[in-house]
């Protein structure tokens, strides 16, 4: 029905709900490559290819500001440098750097594309950074690979999962588990969206978590557009 998304915008950021259509709250996001493998995959074995040549790290989704805002709450959150911190779908790891600019200790990223890992470890390697754990998972099938984190951090990862052309609706129910599963009871869970309003994330997140905060976020700018915004939000793990 929406295939338009991926071919409107590269970053399935669009809002495509047809207000003459009356939509479930799931069935806001059309199917787009950018919920496949091989469109990560892809992009980041090219990204790795100019980082090698140039030493670029390629796109920082969301900007700069993104990671900023979520090291802001986490200082003010008073979240310890040793907190165990998982960067869900870690694309070019450019977070990962940030986080141990900052000084966080015990960092783990994970993507399921085997080439954005490898960008992730080069560009981790040239900030001389070789304490941070990179690994191959694929977060919808990592049943106890992963557990014990304080913290959990989104980046345009569930954007992506949501947007699988075949079964969306089972990806983000998995997604939810997974995230359940790898945080410890109090852990937190920052997560950026384009994708989602405040009110879908809530509604999303609901079951066994709480909601913290909403973090600040301005108008994102878009082929010369505004009035896409991200939402990012923090939520904690109860029982
Ligand atoms: C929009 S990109 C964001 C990357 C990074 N978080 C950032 O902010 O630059 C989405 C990322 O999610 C990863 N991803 C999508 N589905 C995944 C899955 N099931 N398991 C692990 N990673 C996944 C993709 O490979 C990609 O790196």
């Amino acid at each position: 029905d929406s295939m338009e998304v991926a071919t409107e915008n590269p970053h399935g950021c669009e809002n495509t709900s047809d207000a003459e259509e009356e939509r479930d709250s799931d069935n806001d996001v059309g199917p787009s490559k950018l919920g496949t493998k091989e469109y990560w995959e892809d992009a980041y074995q090219k990204e790795l290819e100019t980082f090698k040549e140039i030493g670029d790290v390629g796109e920082i989704w969301f900007g700069e500001e993104s990671m900023s805002r979520v090291l802001r709450w986490m200082d003010k959150a008073k979240i310890p440098e040793n907190a165990a911190i998982l960067d869900i779908g870690t694309g070019n790891g450019a977070f990962l750097v940030e986080l141990a600019k900052h000084g966080y200790t015990n960092l783990t990223g994970i993507d399921y594309s085997p080439a954005s890992v490898k960008l992730a470890r080069n560009v981790l390697q040239a900030e001389d950074l070789m304490d941070v754990t990179v690994k191959e998972v694929d977060f919808l099938n990592c049943e106890g690979e992963l557990k014990g984190f304080d913290v959990c951090i989104d980046k345009g990862t569930f954007d992506a999962i949501s947007l699988t052309p075949d079964n969306a609706k089972e990806g983000k129910k998995l997604y939810v588990q997974a995230v359940k599963d790898v945080l410890k009871d109090k852990g937190f869970f920052a997560i950026t969206s384009c994708n989602w309003t405040k009110e879908q994330l809530l509604d999303r997140f609901s079951e066994g978590f709480e909601f913290v905060q909403e973090l600040p976020t301005p108008n994102f700018q878009f082929g010369g557009k505004t009035g896409n915004s991200v939402t990012a939000l923090i939520f904690k793990r109860v029982h």
